[in-house]
């Protein structure tokens, strides 16, 4: 079994305002290599679960572990370094004046030389297509170029551990395209990915392993093949299947036991 990179043990957060206990002793082993997503209503603690990785938020009973350590005593900082989070909204991430100093300022606070500094920009610039747009001011961009440009924010200092807070939502086609293939490749090179998605279809296509949230709890854990297929926990958490899979099952009928996860699945299972 990998080493595990992120735990979760009995985790419990409960908000002040309103006294809302948004996670209710949620138990998680993310290991190394997982590509793994948390699907949910909205309100079911996802967002909650994941702020605890980097710190941003802090148990009020239970504990993190990040990479084997106990993380009480960690600040943001160290934490970030490991775990690195991508928020839901750039607008909330971006507080630069250009799109270079966004992306410098991650590794110049982890005491990066100004020479790495230089490389890693290069190294995401290039990736992701960014050149053209390292003077403007990010505020005057698109929503979807503000996402890559957040998301390039963190990968530039490669933390071993990304997180990815709806990733493709709001996202135009071909940014959905294009993070697609950021994020396969962050897997392929060995970062640890977890990514919370109400795009079913990106889920399926994307995951080894697929958490089921719900009411503050983790109600399924299993591969996407198997996950998208335990309906009546889908039903009850509200998390619908992807379309290519309900088709495919609806055309098996009852006691149908796999189902294609993507179109190409199916074209290859039908032709
Ligand atoms: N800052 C906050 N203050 C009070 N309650 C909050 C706060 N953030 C989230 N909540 C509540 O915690 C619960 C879980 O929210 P959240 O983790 O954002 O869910 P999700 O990301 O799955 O949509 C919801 O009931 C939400 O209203
Ligand atoms: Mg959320």
């Amino acid at each position: 079994m990998a080493e595990v990179a992120l735990r979760a043990q009995k985790l419990v957060h409960t908000y002040p305002r309103g006294n809302v206990t948004a996670l209710k002793g949620v138990d998680l082993d993310i290991h190394v290599g997982d590509i793994l997503s948390i699907v949910g209503q909205n309100g079911s603690g996802k967002t909650t679960l994941v702020r605890h990785f980097n710190g941003l938020l802090r148990p009020t009973a239970g504990s993190i572990f990040l990479m084997g350590e106990e993380t009480a005593g960690k600040s943001v900082a160290e934490m970030s370094r490991r775990c690195g989070y991508v928020f839901q909204n750039p607008n909330h991430q971006i507080f630069c004046t250009t799109v270079r100093e966004e992306l410098e300022v991650a590794p110049k606070n982890f005491g990066f030389s100004p020479e790495e500094t230089e490389e890693q920009l290069a190294r995401v610039t290039e990736l992701m297509g960014l050149e053209p747009l390292l003077d403007k001011h990010p505020m005057t961009l698109d929503y979807t170029t503000k996402k890559i440009i957040t998301i390039a924010s963190v990968l530039v200092f490669h933390p071993e551990i990304l997180v990815l807070d709806e990733p493709t939502g709001g996202l135009d086609e071909v940014g959905r395209q294009m993070l697609t293939k950021v994020i396969r490749l962050m897997h392929q090179e060995g970062h640890t990915v977890v990514i919370i998605s109400h795009d079913m279809d990106y889920v399926a296509e994307n995951s080894s392993r697929v958490v089921v949230m719900a009411q503050g709890e983790i109600w399924d854990d299993a591969p996407p093949e198997k996950a998208f297929l335990s309906t009546d926990v889908l039903r009850r958490a509200q998390v619908e299947p992807p379309q290519i899979m309900q088709l495919d099952l609806a055309l098996q009928g009852a006691g149908a036991q796999s189902a294609a996860l993507s179109v190409a699945d199916f074209v290859a299972k039908y032709r």
